[in-house]
């Protein structure tokens, strides 16, 4: 997918930008608190809904202005406004998109498949599995039509599950019907998150294998319960340890994707840049298995990336986002560090954030 047009009105200190981006790379480039991350974060608001730096969308208002509104328009025949507006009174967000009142953000995420590449990226080998679980499903809710109806049957039935068994006295025959829903419902989620993990591996290690060669690394599914038994089994058996502890311990709820390094956990062993380069490489994978399997592009948000990249990692990492043709925006301090990266005829806008305001320097080849 592509943006074609920006404007940001009242977005931190942005206070009226208007972009028009390249369908390829993008570089905004500009001092320490110009404004960068910023905009990135402006794009993120409109594709995801949410904020990747708060949890609460009205910080991102600029101090001076009552309301932030973002516009996008997504290239196609015809091109889709997308829009968004949040008052700092109320606590709505408005969102907008081909002219119509959109009332969920899963809408936003499908018509915009974002990626975000940022300093925090590691967190995803370091944080919690819900941060993996959450990566997982972008890449299913995206291939697959059916996720969003099967992960809400699951979660519903967890809600009631969970509720029941916090209630002082179990009433069996419920927490027997809600079992048999949730393991119903669980079954085929595990399924989807399977067949789509299948598909992602290899994708993973071949880009992986380019950005960090020597790794022997091994990335697994787990589905959040034993692989030989059956959940509605599981369920019934724990009931009693399940409510001590006031909630279902075994279930999808609970997957995960573990990354091992030989028999150790990556994250004890691996460097920061290591890491960060693992990271890369999943995210960098979901886009070309988005791409081979419903044969649109994600946009990529990459923030700061020359931290903790060496130049031949930098190098490499840039000829995969040349070869995956999607539109690209790309943070830096130094307009320098990133002009080594790209090849010769790759073509790159330039954009200079200075004091809230974005110049478009130029577009140009590096040759
Ligand atoms: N709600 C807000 N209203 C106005 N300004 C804000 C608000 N929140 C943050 N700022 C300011 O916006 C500026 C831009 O921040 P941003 O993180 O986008 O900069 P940056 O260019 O990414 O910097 P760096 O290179 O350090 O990462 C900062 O000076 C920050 O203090
Ligand atoms: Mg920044």
């Amino acid at each position: 997918m592509v943006l074609d047009r920006l404007t940001f009105i009242g977005l931190r200190n942005l206070s009226h930008v208007e972009l028009r981006p390249s369908a390829g790379i993008n570089v905004i480039v500009g001092a320490n608190g110009s404004g960068k991350t910023s905009l990135l974060e402006g794009i993120h608001l409109l594709g995801m809904g949410r904020s990747f730096r708060t949890s609460q969308v009205k910080h991102a208002i600029a101090h001076d202005a009552a309301t932030l509104t973002l516009h996008a328009r997504l290239r196609g025949d015809p091109p889709i406004p997308l829009g968004i507006r949040r008052q700092r009174e109320g606590s709505e967000m408005e969102m907008r998109m081909a002219g119509e009142r959109v009332s969920r953000i899963s809408q936003l995420v499908e018509a915009l498949p974002l990626q975000l590449i940022n300093p925090d990226a590691f967190r995803l080998l370091e944080g919690s599995p819900s941060h993996r679980r959450e990566f997982l499903d972008w890449g299913v809710f995206h291939v697959k039509h059916d996720f969003l109806t099967i992960w809400k049957h699951v979660r519903r039935a967890l809600k009631h599950r969970n509720a029941l068994l916090r209630h002082g006295r179990m009433d069996e025959r419920s927490l027997a019907v809600w079992e048999g829903e949730f393991a119903h419902w669980s079954e085929q989620l595990d399924t989807l998150r399977a067949a789509y993990f299948e598909a992602f591996l290899p994708i993973f290690d071949e880009t992986l294998n380019e950005l960090l060669p020597q790794a022997s690394l091994s990335l697994r599914y787990t589905r959040g319960w034993d692989r030989q038994r059956d959940l509605n089994d599981i369920l019934r058996m724990s009931r009693d340890s399940d409510r001590q502890m006031g909630f279902t311990q075994q279930g999808p709820q609970r997957a995960d994707l573990k990354l091992r390094v030989g028999k150790r956990p990556a994250i004890e062993v691996l460097s920061r840049g290591q890491q960060k380069l693992i990271v890369s490489a999943m995210k960098l994978a979901q886009g070309r298995l988005l791409e081979q399997r419903t044969s649109r592009t994600c946009v990529y948000l990459i923030d700061d990336l020359p931290a903790e990249l060496d130049a031949h990692h930098r190098q490499v990492f840039c000829r995969w986002l040349e070869q995956m043709r999607c539109q690209v925006f790309i943070t830096s301090v130094d307009p320098e560090t990133l002009q080594q990266s790209w090849q010769p005829d790759t073509s790159v806008s330039m954009f200079h954030v200075k004091h809230g305001k974005v110049d478009t320097l130029k577009e140009f080849t590096t040759e």
